[in-house]
């Protein structure tokens, strides 16, 4: 009884010993998150496909490989393309931003090994551009169409990869300024240097032309004022002299009134007394003056104003004389 259950422990032991620890140590895989894996049994691509983790597989006999589904970025350097002209221009740097159907992997997988990104991006690249640049001059790579030569380059690829490869998706391409020829450098980087000067010209004309406006605006406006304020001067002064004009009418008229009083013998002490009148300038009071004297005078004539009054009086001097 004992020693049958050694053996079987023994068993035991050696089975763990021969079979599972192998079983992990050469079948036990790993599948990273945003890949799936692939298997190969006898170097046939089978339907089984795992997602993200661990996982075991036959030591020796089944091979497993890890495709990734999320974004890659494919680099391709030093990107040759000649271009109408024959000059050769040189991109050092490619990139492609691809993506892989989930439905369409395995398929892939089976048509174009692991090495899909090889055959259908990075060799791809240089015969795409190759095309895409004879068809071209140096200028329109170089200078006038290099902005939109990311997405023409993008367009091609993805019309023969749909064509002979559907489960690759080209998500973005870009495309390094190219490096010209030595000798040629320099004439193109004067092209771009007056573009560049234009083009800042161009902003800045509607600039200037705005300053230009509001200073004249501004002008006008400072002499707009001036004027007002010169007007309103002129006002004061005119004003002045009227008032001036006036108060010395009234002096004459209160004079005439009064050496006419005397010369009618009526006496008005009192008043005319009052420390002569030219002291007392104000209208209100020369005014009264005037038709107080007036009323003393025997021929009364009464007018609305001190002018009419004038008139009276003249009227009434050319009579008596
Ligand atoms: C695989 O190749 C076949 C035959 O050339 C083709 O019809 C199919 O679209 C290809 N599939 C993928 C995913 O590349």
């Amino acid at each position: 009884m004992l020693k049958l259950s050694v053996i079987i422990s023994i068993a035991f032991c050696l089975c763990i010993i021969v079979v599972i620890i192998p079983l992990i140590a050469y079948g036990g895989h790993h599948i990273p998150e945003g890949s799936i894996g692939v298997y190969y049994v006898g170097g046939k691509l089978t339907d089984k496909i795992t997602q993200s983790g661990y996982h075991i597989e036959i030591p020796f006999i089944s091979k497993h490989k890890v495709i990734q589904t999320t974004l890659k970025t494919s680099k391709i350097k030093n990107v040759e393309c000649g271009t109408s002209s024959g000059i050769m221009l040189n991109f050092n740097l490619v990139e492609v931003n691809t993506r892989l159907k989930h439905h369409l992997i395995l398929d892939l997988v089976r048509n174009y090994s692991d090495s899909y990104l090889n055959l259908w991006i990075k060799q791809r690249v240089h015969h795409e551009m190759n095309e895409l640049c004879s068809k071209k001059s140096v200028d329109e790579i170089f200078i006038h169409e290099f902005d939109k030569i990311d997405n023409r380059l993008k367009g091609s690829m993805q019309k023969t990869i749909d064509k002979y490869s559907p489960a690759i998706q080209i998500i973005s391409v870009r495309v390094s300024k190219p490096s010209l020829p030595k000798n040629l450098l320099q004439g193109y980087t004067d092209i771009e240097k007056q573009k560049s000067y234009i083009k800042l010209a161009n902003q800045k004309q509607p600039l200037e032309l705005q300053k230009a406006e509001t200073e004249k605006i501004r002008a006008l406006e400072n002499a707009n004022k001036e004027f007002q304020v010169r007007q309103i001067e002129m006002k004061s002064k005119i004003e002045k002299i009227k008032s001036k004009r006036e108060i010395s009418k009234l002096e004459d008229q209160l004079l005439y009134a009064r050496k006419k009083g005397i010369a009618d013998g009526v006496s008005y002490k009192k008043k005319s007394e009052a420390s002569i009148n030219s002291k007392l300038l104000t209208k209100q009071y020369l005014k009264l003056q005037v038709l107080n004297s007036m009323t003393q005078n025997n021929r009364i004539n009464y007018g609305s104003t001190v002018q009419n009054v004038k008139k009276i009086e003249i009227e009434r001097s050319t009579r008596s004389k």
